[in-house]
């Protein structure tokens, strides 16, 4: 039993606003134990968390099967190369064989959208979205949220200007509507091939010119150039989408003087970031990682059906 108001996370929409406060204020408490000599809390003792990461990750997975782990729960890791569906196993099938050794939680990656949805509807566990191809990374966007709350104190009233590769971006997806539920102004900025056919769907101002409106938000929300997921060549060279749409130092002095760069990792060093970008004390990159594994334990615990304290 979810003591948030949804028995899985597949969506940002799956949450309220009271239950995306809850999530955050539950991290702020695990973020204060994950600095302690010991780590370790007995909350999920006997409880079965599987990864199921059948696309790459690095601080997704890791932080997930930290937070597991930091839970005492018993965690469980696939990836592509190691689970059944290089075999050809339907998703299907790999759902019902995890729910028949009685799974308490699983987390997938998947590069098709729609994918976490298949596991509900084949497994009685409590599933988490960690992303799914273009669709949406829930996760991702709450410790987003928490980044910005925990620097400014508060999330409504906040201009985020979210830049880069928009029609690729399951991060968009979902930061996107969490920060217009919280209150907050989202502005999309990207060339146009960077964006979706219908801008006028995402729910969001839509800019083309990063320079002509920089000194405006609190928050610049860098996005990832999905190099694996151009089907064309949406810019010239990667030198010139950075040289109109990248954070380098000439863009680091016309930012508003509080303002902070945030990116969901991995960095196109130099195309998204400079050098002098990512080793500025404004870029909350780092901060972004560290706050992953205290949002993914609130929600590993809040899923499983623990109280508002941690
Ligand atoms: N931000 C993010 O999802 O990174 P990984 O792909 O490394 O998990």
């Amino acid at each position: 039993m979810s003591a948030l108001s949804s028995e899985h996370l597949l969506n940002i929409e799956d949450l309220t606003p009271e239950d995306i406060y809850l999530v955050l204020d539950t991290a702020r408490s695990f973020k204060e134990v994950n600095e302690r000599p010991i780590k370790k809390l007995p909350t999920l003792r006997g409880r079965t968390v599987v990864n199921l990461f059948l696309e790459p990750s690095t601080r997704t997975r890791t932080s997930f099967e930290i937070a597991a782990k930091r839970l005492s729960a018993d965690g469980i890791n696939f990836s592509a190369s190691t689970s059944a569906t290089t075999k050809g196993e339907s998703l299907v099938d790999t759902a019902q064989t995890l729910d028949a050794m009685n799974c308490d939680l699983v987390i997938i990656r998947h590069r098709y959208a729609g994918s976490p949805y298949i596991l509900t509807q084949n497994m009685r566990a409590h599933i988490i979205n960690g992303g799914d191809g273009k669709h949406q990374h829930p996760t991702q966007a709450l410790l987003d949220l928490f980044t910005m709350r925990e620097h400014f104190g508060h999330i409504e009233g906040l201009q985020v200007a979210i830049v880069g590769d928009i029609a690729h971006s399951r991060v968009f997806g979902s930061l996107a509507p969490g920060l217009r539920m919280l209150g907050a102004s989202v502005t999309a900025i990207a060339p146009p091939t960077l964006l979706p056919a219908r801008p006028d769907v995402l729910g969001a101002d839509v800019c083309y010119s990063l320079d002509e409106r920089l000194g405006q938000f609190d928050v610049v929300y860098m996005l990832r150039i999905q190099q694996e997921r151009l089907e064309e060549s949406p810019f010239p060279t990667l030198r010139e989408y950075s040289r109109f749409y990248g954070i380098n130092s000439a863009r680091l002095a016309a930012l508003k003087p509080e303002a902070i760069i945030m990116h969901p990792g991995p960095v196109n060093r130099g195309v998204e970031l400079s050098s002098a970008a990512i080793d500025n004390a404004r870029n909350l990159l780092l901060y972004q990682v560290n706050a992953g594994v205290a949002v993914r334990m609130a929600l590993m615990y809040l899923l499983l059906g623990g109280e508002s304290e941690a």
